[in-house]
């Protein structure tokens, strides 16, 4: 299939990157008056040139109208599986209560978790997959999914078969996370430290036996785990190479930055409180520094400090935290909007943020998801005919996207 008459081809990846640090986000890779082609059996990208330079082909053609072509999202942090909503926790906040104030009276993570305990595995498909076909047609390409809302044995395993049915069941690419430690399991209150010793010896060996999750993630902040909770379990996870991705510094300083970079983490997430010295920590590393906007708007928290990041060397993501309490939302488009607007980042830094360093921060950037190069697979968005690239996260609730391609078929 050969994609013509495309204004504006971003998101190139001429170095063969895998990752952009500091100010080498800067540069969005661009080429304009283009054409794409397709390879549709392989799914992937088979070649891009200028319009000047395109021979007479019998192959089917589908014009860009002058339209953009980017690379799907790649949304690298998302709890998107979960029963029912917590809209009436929207009502609790509005009338003045704090996430952490919900949290404290059993609402919170613990509510989802029994709306999820009382859900069938088929039901929570369902659910979830409704979610999922919301963001794809919204341009994610790459998600990233967690658990969390087990906090048993069974229920964890439960969460995490439905990702694995999930992946099978889109053309999105699907990354699952092993998130036991989001909180402490109803069973478990006020025994903190016997719950993350059982998920360490319950939990964490029937996930590897399923071979269900890639990664593991800890909920590091104040009110829940303790970085040395957390070491303990990243210590125990890498036995079965599962590669950390951690929550940190969402509520407090917590030292969930200097453990997630002491394993290795490809990512540390939330970063709303940070100190220099954890941006230093992060721009020394290769740990991402993945940001999630979408929840300090939502919880009306500070914005963590991208711009300061990326001037200190970081490797900076963006992501949209779609869950059912802090980011009721897994729209990227309004994850672009708001690092634009809010954190001030250009357009073109947001987009390297939300692509190839959101795949990176997946572990798969590798694999050419998050860029257009040739053998990539062909994850791409065709937009309307926009006057600019800013045009996108300026005009932040016209619609923009015409047409979504996820491994070589239009979706
Ligand atoms: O990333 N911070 C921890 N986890 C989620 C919120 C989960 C929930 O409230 O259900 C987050 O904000
Ligand atoms: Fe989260």
């Amino acid at each position: 299939m050969l994609i013509t008459d495309i204004r504006l081809l971003a998101g190139l990846n001429p170095t063969g990157a895998i990752r952009l640090r500091g100010h080498e986000m800067n540069t969005l890779h661009t080429l304009a008056d283009c054409w794409l082609r397709v390879d549709t059996q392989k799914g992937v990208i088979a070649g891009f040139g200028p319009m000047s330079a395109l021979d007479g082909s019998t192959e089917p053609t589908v014009s860009a109208r002058g339209g953009m072509v980017i690379p799907a999202f790649c949304d690298s942090h998302t709890h998107i599986i979960y029963s029912g909503s917590r809209d009436g926790e929207f009502l609790d906040k509005i009338n003045g209560l704090s996430y952490e104030e919900i949290a404290r009276r059993g609402g919170g993570i613990l509510n989802s978790c029994d709306r999820l305990h009382n859900t069938s595995e088929q039901q929570l498909f369902e659910q979830s997959m409704e979610r999922v076909s919301e963001v794809m047609a919204k341009g994610t390409g790459c998600i990233e999914i967690k658990s969390g809302y087990g906090l048993t044995t069974a229920d964890e395993l439960k969460m995490l078969r439905v990702a694995a049915r999930i992946a099978e069941a889109v053309p999105a690419t699907v990354r699952a996370t092993f998130l036991g430690a989001h909180a402490v399991g109803r069973a478990f209150a006020g025994r903190q430290q016997e719950y993350v010793d059982m998920l360490c010896d319950d939990m964490l060996p029937a996930v590897a036996a399923e071979g269900l999750a890639r990664f593991v993630d800890v909920f590091c902040d104040e009110g829940f785990f303790t970085p040395e909770q957390t070491d303990q379990i990243l210590s125990e996870a890498a036995r079965f190479g599962m590669r950390p991705k951690i929550h940190a510094n969402e509520l407090a300083v917590s030292g969930g930055v200097q453990v997630g970079v002491k394993h290795g983490a490809l990512s540390v997430d939330h970063l709303e409180r940070i100190t220099e010295h954890e941006i230093s920590l992060l721009a020394s590393s290769d740990t991402a520094a993945t940001m999630l906007p979408g929840a300090s708007f939502f919880l009306g928290m500070p914005y963590a400090p991208a711009l300061k990041a990326i001037d200190s060397g970081a490797i900076v993501a963006l992501a949209s935290d779609y869950n059912p309490g802090s980011s009721p939302s897994g729209d990227m488009r309004m994850v672009w909007a708001l690092a634009c607007s809010q954190m001030k980042l250009n357009p073109d830094v947001a987009l390297n943020a939300m692509t190839i360093n959101g795949a990176y921060a997946m572990d798969c950037s590798q694999d050419g998801f998050g860029s257009i190069a040739e053998g990539a697979p062909a994850n791409f968005i065709i937009t309307a005919p926009v006057p600019s690239l800013a045009f996108i996260p300026y005009a932040y609730t016209t619609p923009w996207i015409e047409r979504v391609c996820l491994a070589g078929k239009f979706i």
